[in-house]
């Protein structure tokens, strides 16, 4: 399995036979290294929010390769009216899927799609859990700290992206808390850097922590497990 940062809340994860997007934030992603061209074949994207930051460019590659979306009962409404092929589902439920078992996790937040001057429902905003090869990531979306993550610790989860930036999200100190409360092996830091109101140094974010590795992935940068 190949994990790729492509900053603020986009990675690109290689299973062997399979490719999957979590928040495709990639065409006007200042710090995003790469371009949808780049692309080969995605399977699934996953949708945390509809914040345009997460929803990104979900359609156009959606479109491109017939890739299966998985997002919110609300969010597959709205990207059911581009005939994009989804898996709805919603907060507390889990599907199988041919990477694994999904979850989808509360996020405290927001969560609306802006289109031609509307603002467009959008549901709940969500993590996501991913179980595959008995490795579990945790993909919080955009969230507060919330007591909800306590629950989390019951599930193993190997690798956690947490947001770190602030402003919209947890910043640091509350991310370290997080971490406490989720006690995941090892912590990415992410939805940082991206833009001036979310300016962080990722490296703090060890100063918190014992028990849980910080792995700093600069944009383009994979874990390999
Ligand atoms: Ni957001
Ligand atoms: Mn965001």
């Amino acid at each position: 399995m190949n994990i790729k940062y492509l900053g603020h809340a986009a990675f690109l994860i290689n299973y062997d036979n399979l490719s999957i997007l979590i928040d495709p934030f990639i065409s006007g992603n200042p710090i995003c290294p790469i371009n949808i061209n780049d692309l080969t074949s995605i399977d699934y994207i996953l949708v945390t929010h509809g914040h345009s930051d997460h929803l990104g460019d979900t359609i156009e590659i959606s479109k491109k390769f017939n890739s299966k979306v998985i997002c919110n009962y609300e969010i597959h409404l709205y990207l059911s009216k581009y005939n994009i092929n989804t898996l709805p589902m919603h907060i507390g439920g889990k599907i199988l899927t041919d990477f694994g078992i999904v979850k989808m996790t509360p996020a405290l937040h927001g969560s609306s799609i802006e289109e031609d001057n509307n603002i467009i429902y959008a549901g709940n905003p969500c993590g996501f859990l991913i179980c595959n090869e008995n490795i579990t990531i945790y993909h919080a979306g955009d969230t507060g700290l919330t007591m909800d993550m306590k629950l989390l610790e019951f599930e193993n989860i190997d690798i956690a992206m947490l947001p770190i930036g602030g402003t919209f999200t947890m910043d640091i100190k509350d991310a370290s808390v997080a971490c406490k409360f989720i006690k995941p092996k090892k912590v990415i830091p992410i939805h940082y850097d991206t833009f001036d109101f979310i300016k962080q140094d990722p490296i703090k974010l060890s100063d918190h922590l014992d028990d849980c590795l910080v792995e700093i992935l600069k944009p383009g940068e994979s874990l390999r497990i």
